[in-house]
């Protein structure tokens, strides 16, 4: 018996010196130490021996548990030290290599100029209204005083979805829809895309953006318009910009005008940005047509409003020198990181 606990003993230390794992060594554990492990055999046989023998060999076999549970304790700690070790290892972490820029987008230029005009205006106490790119006819056409077979649409001919529904060709349309369900007084403007049936070239995108502006409220004149433009001009194109009213013809505007901006370029002694003119056309605008007042129920007896419309697209050329529109939906990061 003596024999086979030594023998017990000296395989157990053998196998948990060897190069084992956590699981094996618990296999180990359950193999000697365990209920139905090696020692606990030996031990259940010990009736067998003589009342001499036994307290003999119950020392011995007491000593070789405790050999055994010390090793294996050992061999625990020496695996967690090394477990550590090997974690360490894995996860180092290089303090002294060089990061990796991330890559941070840019603005639009038509969303700087956008963000630009939304400001000025919002100084001057407008909100921004926004209405659908997918419009009715009648909001597009009809309520701005563009009935069916108005010349007009001719040059505004756009995407049509059905007879009665199309892509917006102008911001105009939400003039309508804010006045139907606002009273005065009114101040709004309205940044958004539009579409136009047009070949795509150097100044024309089937696509492109305005920004349409409208007041409506007692009292309200053409130098209410005049002033508050003025004031846009300087704040957008420099201190020294003086605007200029040509008279023209909007269905929905009575009277209207085309307005220039004194080339902010040469100050208006003429160069290459306004074509030797002086003056660079920027927006159209009006007093709001009675019509447009009546059929979106405001009395144009009792209020009068002003309306503009201008092309972002058309602003940002200008501003940042660009001379093809096709750049800005390009999404060249090249271009749009440029300013
Ligand atoms: N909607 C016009 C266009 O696309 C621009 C315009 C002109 C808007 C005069 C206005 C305005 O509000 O009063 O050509």
């Amino acid at each position: 018996m003596k024999e086979t606990l030594n023998r017990i003993k000296a395989e157990a230390l053998e196998q948990i010196s060897s190069d084992i794992d956590d699981a094996s060594l618990e296999a180990l554990r359950v193999k000697y130490l365990g209920k139905k492990g090696e020692l606990t055999a030996v031990l259940r046989g010990m009736g067998q021996l003589s009342p001499e023998e036994r307290p003999i060999v119950g020392q011995i076999a007491n000593e070789v548990r405790a050999e055994i549970e010390a090793a294996i304790t050992a061999k625990k700690q020496e695996l967690s030290v090394k477990a550590l070790e090997n974690k360490l290892i894995a996860e180092k972490l290089d303090v002294t290599v060089p990061g990796t820029k991330k890559k941070v987008g840019h603005r639009h230029p038509l969303t700087l100029v956008q963000r630009d005009l939304e400001d000025i205006f919002m100084g001057m106490g407008f909100s921004i209204a926004e209405g659908p790119e997918v419009e009715y006819d009648y909001y597009n056409f009809k309520a701005l005083n563009i009935p069916e077979n108005h010349p007009a649409r001719d040059t505004q001919d756009t995407f049509y979805i059905t007879e009665n529904i199309l892509l917006r060709s102008q911001t105009s349309p939400v003039q309508a829809r804010t006045m139907e369900v606002q009273k005065p007084p009114i101040r709004i403007i309205s940044p958004g895309r539009v579409y136009r049936s047009d070949a795509m070239d150097a100044t024309h995108s089937p696509l492109f953006h305005q920004m349409e502006g409208l007041v409506v409220d007692e009292g309200i004149t053409m130098g209410d318009l005049k002033g508050m433009l003025e004031t846009f001009a300087k704040a957008e194109f420099g201190e020294d910009t003086r605007i200029r009213f040509r008279p023209h013809h909007f269905p929905f505007t009575e009277p209207s005008a085309e307005v220039d901006i004194s080339c902010f370029a040469c100050g208006g002694k003429g160069c290459r940005l306004c074509k030797g003119e002086g003056w660079i056309e920027i927006l159209g605008a009006g007093m709001v047509h009675p019509n447009v007042l009546s059929m979106c129920g405001i009395d144009p007896e009792k209020y009068s409003g002003f309306a503009f419309g201008l092309g972002l697209e058309r602003v940002t050329m200008l501003k940042y020198h660009i001379d093809d529109i096709r750049m800005f939906y390009e999404n060249d990061i090249r271009f749009i990181e440029q300013f």
